[in-house]
């Protein structure tokens, strides 16, 4: 346990007044401005008065040290702050947006790159970051995906442990750790209709099956802090959720860490209509058990008067301020509150190993979709028509929350391109803007177009296209980009499409038209490096995808693990669960990704094939390489309950594993589950085993056709409640 402060927590708060514990409680934000963060003499001010207890958006050693030393020397009890901002991938060298980094379907390098980001963050003086964010979701609309683990809670509960372990490191105290914020809880990525900030109403089970099992993988990974997302669950809004903050995060998880609004979302209680006023709506966010206000300016303004109304007890009060004093603790502020940031900053995204981890990360992002014969790698084409809006973005390529990445540090697609294939002319041409309507552009690059041997067309979203507030209707090109490669199409060359972008894009005509496609998310300050290694084969695709890609918005939500329902689909049969009007399978099902060389999965083995409750099961697969280049499968493991009290869903993910083969090389994957992978939650929530038979099936990605199954039965008398 790091050191308490003088004379220890308990005495620090007889000591203080009630503004100075409502200061505790109060995170406000630096101005981030186009040169980097600053703080106004108001602020500084604030702090001195022992008004504010955490800051978001200021970094830099030097910065942050002079203003840690106004808390720590200027205010009456010298209480340091915490310094907090969203390092969701990256802070100088930018990673993959974590949906990309998601299709590595790797805790190892999620877990390094959360690593490399709090060392960086750490060096700038930072304490906290505002992440990993958790929320499961299925719907690409909701722009918010883009900083998501993907559809699959087990994935996202492996990315939350891998997360939070990487960010804080063993040792929280130490001046490369930094604490972690499992966000936004819960089932913010079921927002209606995937309408940003908009209502959600899931059923119990789905919350406790799907939305929180990463967060409670957080949790038992020893997250420091939890942020409920803006939204309502059913009409109570998660700042004032009680009976999930505090009955299932608190008492059932054993949660001692603090709660942290989002922004403004305190005060907001107001808007969602469930309080009257402010004081009213920070009594319903401090009895939740929601300790800082971001921003709300709520807890300023409303405890105090929430106290004299006998709205919030002076323990409740005291409760949360324990609880960030605590955090402070925890983080080693009270030991020595300059230790992070006292070496000088890593600023530049210059450090090599840093550098060459994001390059590996965006290699390991890249899911490459089709491949028609075999069209990549492009071996030496003489001429090499890169076009599109994309190919030249910089910017685009760092994603909705880049911190501190600078554009001017990013490998450009057109630059990557360029170094990868040396001995090829590489001529470009935007055609379009990512959004205008202007195509006066466009007759250029098509002339590009048939000079060249073969056409790179990079085409996306802008970064400002994903993350918050940024819900789309049609995830579709956005401008005349769609114009633009119809007219590319025609032109009768080879077309490469790279599609850069936070969310699956609809272009089903266009991925079916194309000769090669290449989902390339926002890949980060490497992205054109690794989109060169790609296409010139010196990087073997890997990637997974974490979401199924729709073929239409009609099919939203959609994903692998549904119901088989009482009239599964059956073309043949009009009263069957389909549409009429479209395909009822995804264009891509979720873990679709294809390699340069080809693989067979073959002789799935399962045993025992009968269990009891207390035994392990072993699977294993054999895995072929059977094309001409080395290359990595990944391979999923599924579960599928046949018969129980509640319908479970169609497959469960249940394990996932990879294996690198040289041309021509077998070798075999093993899994092994306990009965607890047999468990599910049973008519009244409770997790359970129930006896009976098992589908174990295990393939290269969601698509049934392509799973080798086996059946095992469990041997146990009656249902085993757990
Ligand atoms: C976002 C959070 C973020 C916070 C602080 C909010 O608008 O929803 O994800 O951590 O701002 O920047």
């Amino acid at each position: 346990m790091p050191p308490d402060p003088k004379g220890g927590i308990e005495m620090l708060l007889e000591a203080m007044t009630l503004e100075e514990k409502i200061g505790q409680l109060n995170l406000v934000t630096a101005e981030l401005t186009e040169s980097g963060p600053r703080v106004t003499a108001e602020c500084l001010d604030a702090v001195r008065a022992g008004a504010i207890g955490s800051l978001i958006n200021l970094w830099g050693p030097k910065l942050t040290r002079s203003v840690q030393r106004v808390a720590v020397e200027e205010t009456r009890l010298g209480i340091p702050l915490v310094l907090a901002a969203d390092i969701l991938h990256g802070h100088h060298t930018i990673f993959p947006i974590p949906l990309g980094e998601t299709a590595a379907f790797d805790a190892a390098l999620w877990e390094q790159t959360a690593r490399a980001a709090a060392e960086e963050a750490a060096a700038d003086g930072l304490h906290l970051t505002f992440a990993p964010m958790l929320d499961v979701t299925r719907d690409p609309r909701w722009g918010r995906i883009a900083e998501s683990p993907g559809e699959d809670p087990w994935i996202a509960s492996r990315f939350a442990r891998a997360k939070t372990r990487g960010f804080q490191g063993s040792d929280l105290t130490a001046a490369d750790a930094v604490a972690a914020t499992a966000k936004h809880f819960a089932a913010y990525g079921a927002v209606t209709a995937g309408r940003e900030y908009a209502s959600v109403d899931v059923s119990e089970r789905s919350l406790f099956e799907t939305y929180l099992p990463p967060f409670q993988a957080a949790v038992a990974e020893g997250v420091a802090a939890i942020m409920p997302a803006f939204v309502d669950l059913a009409g109570v809004p998660m700042s004032a959720n009680v009976s999930l903050l505090r009955d299932v995060v608190r008492t059932r998880w054993g949660f001692d860490g603090v709660i942290v609004s989002d922004y403004a979302a305190i005060a907001e209680l107001v808007t969602h209509g469930v309080a009257d006023d402010i004081a009213e709506a920070a009594a319903l966010a401090l009895r939740a058990g929601v300790d800082i206000d971001l921003m709300g300016h709520a807890y300023t303004r409303g405890l105090a008067t929430a106290l004299e109304r006998g709205r919030v007890m002076m323990e409740d009060i005291n409760a949360a301020v324990r609880r960030v004093l605590q955090l402070k603790a925890r983080l080693g502020l009270f030991d020595d509150p300059y230790r992070r940031g006292s070496q000088g900053g890593l600023s530049g995204a210059r450090n090599k190993t840093r550098r060459s981890l994001a390059l590996d990360a965006a290699c390991r992002s890249i899911v490459l979709l089709k491949n028609r014969d075999g069209l990549l790698p492009l071996g030496a084409p003489a001429r090499v028509a890169l076009i599109g809006p994309l190919a030249d973005a910089p910017c685009d390529m760092l994603g909705p929350w880049a911190s501190a990445g600078r554009a001017e540090e990013v490998v450009s697609i057109v630059a990557g391109l360029r170094k990868a294939l040396p001995g090829s002319e590489i001529v470009f041409a935007p055609g379009v803007e990512i959004e205008a309507e202007d195509l006066s552009s466009l007759p250029a690059a098509l002339d590009l177009a048939h000079s060249a041997d073969v056409v790179v067309l990079c085409l996306g979203e802008a970064a400002s296209m994903s993350g918050e507030a940024a819900s789309r209707a049609r995830p579709d090109l956005p401008g005349r980009q769609g114009d633009l490669a119809a007219q590319v199409l025609g032109v009768g060359k080879p077309v490469v499409v790279l599609l850069a972008s936070g969310r699956p894009l609809l272009v089903p005509w266009l991925i079916d038209q194309a000769d090669a496609v290449l989902a390339i998310w926002q890949l980060g300050s490497e992205a054109g490096d690794a989109v060169g290694k790609v296409l010139s084969g010196s990087w073997n695709p890997t990637g997974r995808l974490p979401v199924s890609w729709p073929v239409d918005v009609g099919q939203i939500p959609i994903f692998y693990a549904q119901r088989v329902t009482g009239r599964p689909a059956d073309p043949a049969n009009h009263d069957t669960s389909k549409y009429i009007d479209l395909p009822v399978e995804p264009l891509f099902p979720f873990g679709h990704g294809l390699s340069f060389t080809r693989f067979a999965l073959s002789h799935l083995r399962v045993r025992p094939d009968r269990l009891l409750a207390s035994e392990e099961l072993t699977v294993e697969v054999d895995v072929a390489n059977e094309g001409q280049m080395a290359g990595e499968e990944t391979v999923f493991l599924f579960l599928r309950d046949p018969v129980a009290s509640v319908a479970r869903p169609l497959l469960e993910l249940k394990g996932v594993a990879k294996i690198a083969l040289a041309p021509g090389e077998k070798g075999s994957v093993r899994f092994t589950m306990s009965s607890d992978d047999l468990a599910f939650l049973g008519p009244a929530l409770a997790p359970r085993i129930e006896p009976g038979e098992f589908e174990i099936l295990v393939g290269p990605s969601a698509k049934q056709e392509t799973l080798l199954k086996a059946t095992v039965r469990l041997s146990v008398e009656t249902i085993v409640t757990l």
